[in-house]
């Protein structure tokens, strides 16, 4: 199509600008196919033109393809980190910052916001993340593994915590219709909140936009540092500060063992009067696909595993650890006030280019699964904001106790590695209260192992709660009966 028959499209008048600026970048390859397709397929292509802006991906494309990245400015060191207690003294701190989480979570002041609007393209389902049975015996949703969680620490606290969830356009529908479905897991609909983040076309390595049909352009969700842009363009911090909220426990949709609203990092978030806090675990191995949180010319700042040279990723200190070791589990806590501040720098978080194999159309309209990356999304990252923090608590936790994320089908975080470590933690608690839990030569559980966080939250609850004559006999599931 040539641009003057698309701007003379009599049906469409208010596009023209949308016509205009689509060739101008190049990119009227999207309208090859206009003149077959149908009244709604044209409404869709017409819809989806309207919320890009074509110049800035032309800019996004040449900014991070034809420029070396830049070198990082600045001298890099380990963070200052409060690590696991072990000490008494280090319990007596720990043990006080509980007390000043508790108090905030019984005052209503702590919301939940968790980050579920990727694709989970390494899971290789197109459904979302959120949905997938997870725990070993029940098969619960991580979803409702969540939900439970919320549950039982609004029980124990006496209080409400408001759970906001970030969506993308392509998984939003199917994760409310999943919540309804399942009668919002017990909780009640009002303080659950959906709320969606940018879509952004997905370009070629031309920074030609990609289409899988005639009349759809392939978009991908804007990173999960689309959550800080949607937060103040749905209106939803306004509703946070409504609900009384004062800081916001940030977690990521996949991580079964994820201790959410963490009565003692929320203490320690507290005491310091930090900005933004982040939980880190040590680094299992040099390779691991983790972002890893260092000291940047006296700041915070985050190295993704991507973006993590090789001389760093093996440096070693003396005593054999490696340098660089603070893995962050992508959990945080994030003060609102600071996120206001942060609006009124007006400084947007910068996009990272991310190599991908996407499906396409070929200029013939046949469709290609490629074997190769072939396509660029453009992401931006919740935690590129460090660099606008000044008070930052990082605390280490155990990963055996607080990560184990499903990213993957099979091999390491996957299903399997999740509801083994479900069990083990499992099994841990149970073998605290005396009860004989065997293991296998790798350390591992012998059978199965589920505790509803409706029965217990942690180690504590269950040396209360469970019989203390009970015999493990390779199956156990510990659960409330629904009233
Ligand atoms: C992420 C972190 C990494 C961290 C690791 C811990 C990034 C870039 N890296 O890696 O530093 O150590 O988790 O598990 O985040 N999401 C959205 N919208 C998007 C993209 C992602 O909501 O546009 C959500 C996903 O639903 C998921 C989370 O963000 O809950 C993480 O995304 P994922 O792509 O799995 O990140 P990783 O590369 O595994």
């Amino acid at each position: 199509m040539k641009l003057d028959s698309m701007i003379q499209e009599k049906d469409y008048p208010g596009y023209k600008r949308y016509f205009r600026s689509a060739f101008e970048a190049q990119q009227h390859h999207i309208f090859r196919w206009w003149s077959e397709l149908n009244a709604e397929e044209k409404k869709h292509l017409l819809g989806q033109i309207s919320t890009i802006d074509f110049q800035f991906i032309q800019k996004l494309f040449h900014e991070n393809t034809q420029q070396v990245a830049a070198p990082i400015q600045g001298k890099i060191s380990p963070p200052q980190i409060i690590n696991v207690p072990h000490s008494s003294f280090e319990k007596k701190l720990a043990h006080e910052a509980r007390i000043r989480g508790e108090d905030s979570l019984r005052k209503g002041e702590i919301a939940v916001l968790t980050v579920a609007g990727g694709q989970g393209t390494r899971l290789g389902s197109n459904r979302p993340k959120g949905t997938l049975p997870i725990t070993p015996i029940t098969h619960k949703s991580l979803f409702r593994l969540h939900a439970e969680k919320i549950h039982a620490t609004q029980q124990k606290y006496h209080t409400c915590i408001p759970w906001f969830i970030m969506t993308s356009e392509s998984n939003d529908f199917i994760s409310q219709t999943f919540f309804q479905s399942h009668q919002f897991f017990g909780l009640d609909p009002k303080q659950i909140c959906f709320f969606t983040q940018k879509m952004l076309p997905v370009v070629d390595l031309n920074g030609k936009l990609l289409m899988d049909s005639p009349s759809n352009i392939v978009m991908s969700p804007n990173g999960h540092g689309g959550v800080i842009v949607a937060l103040r363009e749905k209106g939803i911090l306004n509703d946070m500060k409504r609900r009384g909220v004062k800081n916001i426990f940030y977690h990521q949709v996949d991580n079964v063992l994820i201790k959410i609203a963490d009565p003692v990092f929320t203490g320690y978030h507290l005491k310091d009067n930090a900005e933004m806090s982040l939980k880190i675990v040590k680094k299992g191995r040099p390779e691991e696909k983790v972002g890893i949180v260092v000291s940047l010319n006296g700041h915070l700042h985050m190295i993704e595993y991507s973006e993590l040279s090789r001389e760093d990723m093996y440096a070693r200190n003396e005593n054999g650890a490696l340098k660089y070791n603070a893995g962050s589990i992508a959990v945080h806590m994030i003060n609102i006030d600071f996120l206001e501040r942060l609006y009124q720098k007006n400084n947007p978080l910068p996009y990272h280019a991310a190599f991908k194999k996407v499906s396409y159309i070929d200029e013939h309209g046949n469709a290609v699964k490629p074997h190769n990356n072939n396509a660029i999304k453009f992401e931006s990252f919740i935690f590129d904001i460090l660099k606008y923090v000044d008070r930052g608590v990082i605390m280490e936790v155990l990963r055996d106790e607080e990560f184990s994320p499903v990213k993957n089908t099979d091999g390491a975080d996957s299903p399997v590695t999740a509801k083994r470590d479900m069990t083990n933690l499992f099994g841990r608690w149970l073998r605290k209260a005396g009860i004989s839990i065997p293991t296998d030569t790798h350390g591992n559980v012998i059978g199965c192992i589920e505790i509803s966080p409706l029965f217990a939250l942690d180690e504590e609850e269950v040396c209360l709660k469970v019989d203390k004559h009970m015999q493990y006999t390779g199956f156990l599931n510990l659960h409330v009966n629904p009233s």
